[in-house]
């Protein structure tokens, strides 16, 4: 009997291939950079599952060109690279990765949040500039953490891994906008929930963790810019559409918030004229919240494990179809 046949659509850690071997017929994408959306589709239109990437596009005409896919297994928590209801309606099942990598995404949250706070980045490029003559009394001065007020905006796991973070190390009140009431959070954190147009004002720092939907993107546009302190530091670790970029952009210039730290940005990569990239105030990291070696290895088992309980018709460990 023949294996069943699955396309990995680049090259994931060993511990997920390790697991495909033997039970899997494996084509594994061995480019750097994601296949286009042709190849992509050429390549999976055989397959019974494929291993996709937040980078792939599988939307409803991709899906209708597969008709023997089972199931598309994302290396991700996040999953708006696919159309999740039109492969519920084709019965293709999604899995993702949740829970593996929400310390590994505070912890950027939080390092981006520090960074931006105290200038990091910047003095760092000063460093090298050779413009570094003295300690300067009056220079590099940035903002205090200890006491400080964090918004957090989506309070799931990671929102509340940097709420821990920010309350626990650095005594910060924690207010928060969710869908539901965090009971966790208000009972050990004494986290306070409130509409995101009345938490803005209020807080130091404001960190993002939602889904990317219709109803979050460009959640973070002038007007709730405008709403924050100047004094605010904004950090996104979601995903880049969740915040209106020009908008952001005008208001790291115009001084109406303080800093920014983005882990995200939209689209992605930027490119390299995005005058975003050029601004002082603000941070860019490369997507890598989850870049350690302990959460890649887990995203890369799991992420394998839903695959193969995909193509032979069992439960997925994470499933993501309603
Ligand atoms: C990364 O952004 C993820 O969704 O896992």
């Amino acid at each position: 009997m023949s294996l069943p046949r699955v396309f990995v659509t680049r090259r994931i850690p060993e511990a997920g291939l390790d697991l495909l071997a033997g039970q899997a017929t494996v084509d594994l994408w061995p480019e750097p950079l994601p296949p286009s959306y042709e190849v992509l589709t050429a390549r999976s239109k055989d397959c019974d599952g494929i291993l996709s990437l937040l980078t792939d596009k599988i939307d409803a005409t991709f899906l209708a060109a597969c008709p023997k896919l089972k199931v598309v297994s994302n290396f991700a928590v996040g999953y708006n690279n696919i159309d999740v209801p039109a492969a519920t309606a084709r019965g293709v099942k999604v899995g993702n990765t949740p829970g593996v990598l929400t310390d590994a995404t505070a912890d950027i949250a939080f390092c981006l949040l520090i960074s931006a706070a105290r200038r990091l980045v910047e003095g760092h490029l000063y460093s090298q500039s050779g413009d570094w003559k003295t300690w300067e009394p009056l220079g590099h001065i940035g903002l205090d953490l200890v006491g400080k007020t964090i918004g957090i905006v989506g309070m799931g796991r990671i929102g509340y891994a940097m709420a821990q973070r920010c309350y626990g190390g650095w005594g910060m009140k924690v207010l928060y906008s969710n869908l539901e009431r965090h009971a966790e959070a208000e009972e050990k954190l004494g986290a306070k929930r409130m509409e995101v147009d009345e938490l803005l004002p209020q807080c130091d720092f404001v960190s993002v963790h939602v889904d990317l939907n219709p109803a979050t993107k460009h959640l973070f546009n002038a007007k709730r810019f405008g709403l924050m302190k100047r004094t605010a530091v904004f950090i996104n670790t979601a995903r880049g559409p969740i915040h209106d970029e020009p908008a952001l952009c005008e208001a790291l210039k115009n001084g109406t918030i303080f800093a920014a730290g983005l882990d995200v940005t939209d689209p992605e990569p930027p490119d390299p004229q995005n005058p975003l990239l050029r601004l002082p105030n603000v941070i860019v990291a490369p997507h890598i919240a989850s870049a350690t070696v302990k959460t890649r290895n887990a995203m890369a088992t799991i992420s394998a494990e839903n695959l193969l309980a995909g193509i032979t018709g069992k439960p997925l460990r994470h499933c993501v179809n309603p």
